[in-house]
């Protein structure tokens, strides 16, 4: 089978996080270098990172960009609606996307994953690309793959402290 530019790149860059989280599961470190990685490997990336759901709504988490939009409740803008949904997103063209919350006017388009173990919503992974309708089914599969990886390596614990300090 031969694959195209974009499978092959996608397939370095799950191998290249598969190795990057051997035997290292904290997660803010892992979700840092997960957003690095996404953000060097494509270059008209404007945001590339995580928004970690608290029980409520969406938080600003790890991610590579510019300055961003805090919290999204959950439904509101192309976040919440993948978190709602617990489905993959993918927006073409973000000005023609009525459901969509701008934080950066350079993010043209826009693919959103869930990210979801033991039935629990823990986050979202959010790209934003310069480039119109930058993102297809072949940056969904890879990305959900990405996903699942950075699941499966990582112990999702948020509370660094027993006591709030
Ligand atoms: N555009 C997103 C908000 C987050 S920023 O793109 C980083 C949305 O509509 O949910």
């Amino acid at each position: 089978m031969l694959y195209s530019e974009k499978e092959v790149l996608y397939q370095t860059l799950n191998e290249q996080l598969s190795l990057l989280l051997e035997g290292e599961p904290n997660v803010l470190a892992n979700l840092s270098n997960a957003s690095a990685l996404l953000k060097s490997t494509f270059p008209n990336t404007v945001f590339a990172g995580f928004y970690l759901f608290d029980g409520n709504e969406l938080i600003l988490g790890p991610f590579q960009g510019g300055v961003s939009c805090v919290r999204i409740a959950l439904g509101k803008g192309v976040c919440g609606e993948s978190a709602a949904s617990r489905q993959s997103v993918i927006v073409g063209d973000v000005k023609n996307y009525s459901n969509y919350i701008s934080c950066d006017s350079k993010a043209l388009s826009e693919i959103v994953v869930p990210m979801v173990k033991k039935g629990q919503l823990l986050a979202v992974l959010d790209l934003d690309s310069s480039v119109l309708d930058d993102y297809d089914e072949i940056d969904q599969k890879y990305l959900e793959e990405f996903v699942s990886i950075l699941l499966d390596k990582t112990e999702w614990n948020f509370s660094m402290f027993e006591e709030k300090v």
